[in-house]
């Protein structure tokens, strides 16, 4: 029998050569900066002028590396008002019009869940980098012929969230990188809220709360705890109807409540649980909640970090030495979770690489699958994916 040896502070820095305190975007990568269209800024078609796209577009405008090209939705009044708001040059009803309309380098897709597979792969066809929201694809066996089809295009893919790019992200990691937690043993993390009320998709197939919420939680925990070497899940459906804007009652046929068991190897377990029918007294858009969302227990420690992992404000710590709760990571920082298109933007403008990868991505999308496959087998799944960890800046 194989012996299993525990996540210690040798064991965990034994990955880690060099720590750094700021974690933002590493150094220069071997990838080095990209071939962009010529100009200095990075030039930015939009496609998906929906809800989530308002912070995509004011984040972007913001960048001094970025120029907004073109906007595209199938409403196309959507597309023109978002054109009209922002000033963006072209706008379009169809992804073939806007692949061949205006040129420009970075492709930042905000559709729906379901077609951000089929959307990607035509823009990497196309010889475009792509910045996805999540899930970058709707199996781990897709996303990888994504990454395949970048790699033979000579572009670049990544997708949302970049929750490890926060303060808070790294003094956690830095922490358990620093053994003040002990032998790690366990982990726990939760979000949910009452579910969108704008559009269907995320109630039917390829939706769910998974791959809109609890997706935060899997990034995170996986990024602290490592690689999830097993699955096991229940799922279910507590409303079986929701009245949709313009839309009307629609029927529920995603997971609307879903717990996952993940297994992290050297005995260490985590534990995410998210749905669209959650109660909060903390108002969900807001930043300045502060109840835990998501706790890590070991040996001689505890942490919790105060907020959403998407929004986080500050991380509370107890040990053996100091057993009262001790806030850190609570100065204001500039981390927002609709970063992700400027900050690939940035990188393919100064080759700097950010924590999040693709790999890390598909990752979580094999979780998400195996979720699923779990709750209609009642097996437990034995993860395939892997992705480089932990999350360091390497300055060696
Ligand atoms: N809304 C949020 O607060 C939020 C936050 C983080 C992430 N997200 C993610 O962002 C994505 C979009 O969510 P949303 O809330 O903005 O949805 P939304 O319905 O408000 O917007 C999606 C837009 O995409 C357009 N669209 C759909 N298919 C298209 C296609 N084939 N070609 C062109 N346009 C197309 C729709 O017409 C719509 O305008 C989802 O993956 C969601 O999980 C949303």
């Amino acid at each position: 029998m194989r012996t299993v040896k525990p996540l210690d502070r040798r064991g965990f820095l034994r990955h880690s050569a060099a720590l750094s305190a700021a974690v933002t975007l590493g150094p220069l990568g071997a990838a080095s900066r990209v071939a962009l269209s010529g100009a200095a800024k990075v030039k930015v078609g939009l496609i998906g002028c929906g809800s989530v796209s308002r912070h995509y577009f004011a984040h972007l405008a913001r960048s001094p590396l970025v120029e907004l090209a073109s906007a595209c939705d199938i409403l196309p009044e959507r597309a023109r008002q978002a054109a009209d708001r922002h000033k963006i040059p072209h706008h379009y009803p169809h992804i073939d019009e806007m692949l061949a309309g205006a040129p420009f380098d970075l492709f930042v897709n905000l559709t729906d869940m379901q077609e951000h597979e089929r959307l990607n792969e035509q823009a990497l066809q196309a010889g475009k980098h792509v910045w996805s929201e999540k899930p970058i694809a709707n199996s781990l066996a897709a996303g990888q012929r994504l990454l395949e089809l970048a790699r033979e295009k000579g572009v670049r893919l990544w997708g949302a969230p970049t929750a490890v790019q926060s303060p808070q992200f790294a003094f956690m990691a830095r922490t358990l990188a620093e053994g003040k937690l002990g032998r790690l043993a366990a982990a726990h993390a939760s979000y949910g809220h009452l579910g969108p009320n704008w559009a269907a998709f995320f109630y039917t197939k390829g939706g769910g709360s998974l791959p809109d919420l609890g997706v935060y939680n899997l990034t995170t925990l996986t990024g602290l705890l490592g690689p999830a070497r097993a699955v096991v899940a229940m799922t279910g459906i507590v409303t079986p109807t929701r009245k949709i804007t313009g839309k009307g009652e629609v029927t529920v046929t995603a997971e609307d409540n879903a717990m996952i068991l993940m297994d992290h190897g050297h005995g260490v377990l985590s534990h995410i649980q998210s749905g669209f029918n959650y109660f909060t007294p903390h108002e969900h858009s807001s930043t300045q909640q502060d109840h835990h969302t998501l706790t890590i227990i070991g040996t001689r420690g505890s942490m919790s970090l105060a907020g959403y992992d998407w929004a986080p404000h500050a991380v509370d710590l107890a040990t053996r030495e100091q057993s009262r709760f001790q806030r850190h990571a609570d100065a204001r920082s500039d981390y927002v979770w609709e970063n992700g298109a400027s900050l690939v933007a940035e990188c393919l403008a100064t080759g700097r690489e950010p924590l999040f990868t693709p790999e890390h991505a598909l990752h979580v999308v094999e979780i998400m699958t195996a979720a699923n496959e779990s709750q209609r087998t009642g097996q437990r799944i034995p993860m395939r994916s892997t992705f480089k960890w932990p999350l360091f800046e390497d300055r060696g």
